[in-house]
């Protein structure tokens, strides 16, 4: 049993396989954090300190005690109004315009299973055997009429919580909620850093990592979606943490709109971690009687660096958040249309390229934007999902029975929460956008933003995808956004501060009923690339297009900053073709492939463009692939080098039985009389001999993860190399 609980002393308990975490309902009902870090027994509450701090104030129930401070004392869950002045979790504001609450524990329950948060992704557990249990507390003002229940699912051989918390308004009078963090981490003691993932379009999530001083760091994205700029998972870590030794805790937003995170220092020293909804343009009614879920967080920890959170993070993510049959079976390797033609194709074109990729191997046909409507370039025809059969030169049906007939899968690009202004559905229907009365809207990429927190326009999105699927046998959906919100204006609420949060739920019903009706559709999230690659977006779609930019040697830097929060799985990568289109750089084929296998491998390219000698070993780097795909999708990732710092970007697989490994490294950079580069591996047997399958060679495991193994000699700019080690059996 994970969640032990002591009554009569107010502690609680959750226990995984290797963490603990600690809190108490004190002698005045307020919820204290005392812990969270490596598995304990017995009790932390001898953590807590009282003096008597000026100007800190006192609960009034304190009386006399002037020791009693919650500006000081570590909290589960930090609210406006009880004298604590750092960030807190939530702020209300109730009928009269006061705002401030008093929460106090009041219960609590403890639940078989992970909770199910209404019209949420959420992590789930399938079987009993995961030994998952929800525990829920209470807490309550009673001023107002307020019940807070935060909700605790612990995953104890994953070493995962997740948390969560629900509002109810019990009282006869109206709240607001102005703020909610889903979860916060309060840190009595300790000097970190925060590591963040920050970037832009065609360049996303790349590392940041800054000590914290006094005051607050907060990072989000204020613009409807996770974005590009910020990913919604941080860590916070020792300041001599790294890949291998070290504790960090990290925050995993399972929320695709906007949040935000933010990492305090007190003047005590203290730290506070939290993450939520971004609170600007966020104001939620709750009435009498009403509730409000605020989404998941996911908690982890290690103590052994870096590595180790992100193996929790991956098997978490790959095996309780994503869902469907592609959770666990092979990714069907794609060519996609984009890169080999942008909007200029016609069915036979689209046709010849099938014919090119089930020569060469692929398993799947992707068609891109352009197929629909009048859609001859990004002005026009977003919203009216009509295959144009002019162009196509047949009905869509027609194509994808063609594309069958070659031996080839069929998928397809929508982009359903968007509408041109010029279009048919936009010209029927210009109150379905986002838009401000009376104020010109911001275009971008010249287009609007369907209105989802509307259930007639999410009827419409949910049809219109539907209408297409039915043409035949679609056995992909790459689902795009290419835009995000500035005007936040819904024309039939007069709730604004609603808007963006209720987009986002509009936008998982629609995702819900799609995989409902459509149990066998993967479908592939994208967000002009890597903009809305969250782990919300998982739950829906196991794997998301990592980024628009696919030059091979800016995507060591991309994949390398996904890999801290998630799975190697869920990152959409693809070869394309040299000089690149958003880089203009060079870099050999095969450096190319090794960099997409390491995630959800496809080609972008039109094979007919590519020399002879590039088109004859596309067969052998799909044979590769299939073989290895399993260790990539399921082994143990570690990272083996710094892609900003090291001249060489390093990466391995590494079988969770540690009887194989494969490595790769692209040599980043070339000098006069270049000194050897070394890599050094991590996670393979101590003790042991690696043999090389491919030369023979044989190594000792600890001299290779502690020396390392030297690259070869004479390798060029973007030259790449792949090893596969197998463990020779002691004998
Ligand atoms: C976005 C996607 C691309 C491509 C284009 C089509 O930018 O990220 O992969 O689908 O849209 O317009």
């Amino acid at each position: 049993m994970p969640i032990h609980i002591d009554t009569a002393s107010g502690h609680f308990h959750l226990e995984t396989d290797h963490t603990s975490y600690q809190f108490v309902a004190d002698r005045l009902g307020y919820l204290l954090h005392l812990y969270y870090g490596p598995r304990i027994t017995g009790w932390t509450d001898y953590l807590l300190t009282y003096t008597d701090r000026g100007f800190s104030g006192n609960p009034y129930d304190c009386g006399k005690d002037r020791t009693y401070s919650l500006d000081a004392l570590p909290q589960e869950y930090p609210f406006q109004g009880g004298g604590d002045y750092r960030s807190p979790a939530l702020v209300l504001r109730d009928a009269d315009g006061a705002f401030g609450c008093d929460l106090r524990y009041a219960d609590y329950r403890i639940e078989p299973g992970l909770p199910a948060l209404e019209g949420l992704p959420a992590v789930y557990t399938e079987s009993d055997t995961d030994c998952a249990e929800t525990l829920s507390v209470l807490l309550r003002d009673t001023r107002l009429g307020l019940d807070v229940q935060l909700l605790y699912g612990v995953l104890p051989k994953l070493d995962i919580i997740v948390r969560a918390v629900v509002l109810e308004n019990t009282g006869e009078k109206p709240l607001t909620i102005l703020k909610l963090q889903s979860a916060c981490l309060d840190f009595v003691s300790g000097s970190f850093d925060l590591l963040s993932f920050s970037g832009r379009h065609a360049m996303e999530r790349s590392l940041d990592r800054r000590t914290l001083v006094p005051g607050e760091t907060r990072i989000g994205s204020r613009r409807g979606f996770s974005s590009h700029q910020f990913s919604p998972f941080v860590i916070l870590a020792d300041r001599d943490c790294n890949e291998d030794a070290g504790q960090c805790w990290s925050m995993h937003f399972v929320y695709s709109g906007g949040f935000c995170a933010e990492a305090g220092l007190d003047q005590f020293g203290q730290t506070r971690l939290q993450m939520g909804i971004f609170d600007e343009q966020f104001s939620w009614p709750l009435k009498s009687g009403e509730r409000f879920t605020g989404p998941e967080v996911m908690l982890c920890f290690s103590n052994e660096g870096y590595s180790t959170l992100s193996h929790r993070l991956h098997r978490c993510i790959r095996r309780h958040l994503c869902r469907g049959r592609y959770r666990d079976m092979p990714r069907p390797i794609l060519l996609n249309s984009w890169e080999a033609s942008y909007f200029d194709f016609t069915g036979a074109s689209i046709l010849a390229l099938a014919d090119n990729a089930k020569a060469l191997g692929v398993d799947m046909l992707v068609i891109d934007d352009g197929w629909f409507a009048n859609r001859r370039d990004d002005f026009r025809s977003l919203g009216d999902w009509f295959p144009n059969t002019d162009k196509l030169g047949c009905s869509l049906h027609e194509l994808i029975l063609e594309v069958n007939r070659r031996g080839l899968k069929f998928g397809i690009w929508m982009e359903p929460e968007m509408v041109s202004e010029e279009s048919a559905l936009y010209r029927m229907h210009p109150d379905w956008v986002l838009s401000i009365p009376k104020k010109a809207p911001i275009r971008a990429r010249y287009q609007l933003v369907l209105d989802l927190s509307r259930s007639d326009v999410c009827d419409y999105i949910y049809q219109a995808v539907c209408n297409v699927l039915d043409q035949g046998n679609v056995e992909y959906l790459k689902w795009d956004l290419n835009r995000f919100i500035a005007d936040v204006f819904s024309h039939t609420t007069k709730e604004q501060g609603t808007v963006l949060h209720r987009y986002i739920l509009g936008l998982y019903g629609i995702l819900e009923r799609l995989l409902q009706r459509y149990p066998a559709l993967m479908i592939e999230g994208c967000a002009g690339g890597g903009g809305r690659f969250d782990a919300g977006m998982l739950y829906y779609c196991p794997q998301i297009w990592c980024s628009d930019n696919t030059d091979a040697v800016d995507r060591l830097r991309i994949q390398y900053g996904t890999s801290f929060g998630f799975p190697i799985s869920t990152v959409g990568s693809h070869v394309s073709v040299c000089p690149n289109h958003q880089t203009g750089r060079t870099a050999p084929f095969q450096t190319r492939a090794y960099v997409a296998m390491s995630g959800s491998f496809g080609y972008e390219l039109n094979p007919a463009s590519l020399s002879a000698s590039e088109r004859s070993v596309i067969p052998e780097q799909l044979e590769f692939f299939r073989r290895f795909a399993p260790l990539i999708h399921n082994g143990l990732y570690y990272r083996l080098s710094d892609p900003k710092r090291d001249s060489a970007c390093a990466w391995s697989f590494v079988a969770e039985d540690q009887s194989e490994a494969l490595v790769f490294a692209v040599l980043q950079e070339v000098h006069g009389n270049m000194p050897s580069v070394y890599i050094k591996l991590r996670g393979l047997k101590h003790g042991c001999l690696y043999r090389d399958s491919k030369s023979g060679l044989v190594y000792p495991s600890d001299a290779l993860m502690s020396v390392g193994l030297p690259l070869p000699q004479g390798l060029g700019e973007y030259d790449s190399v792949c090893i596969h080690l197998q463990v020779l059996d002691r004998k």
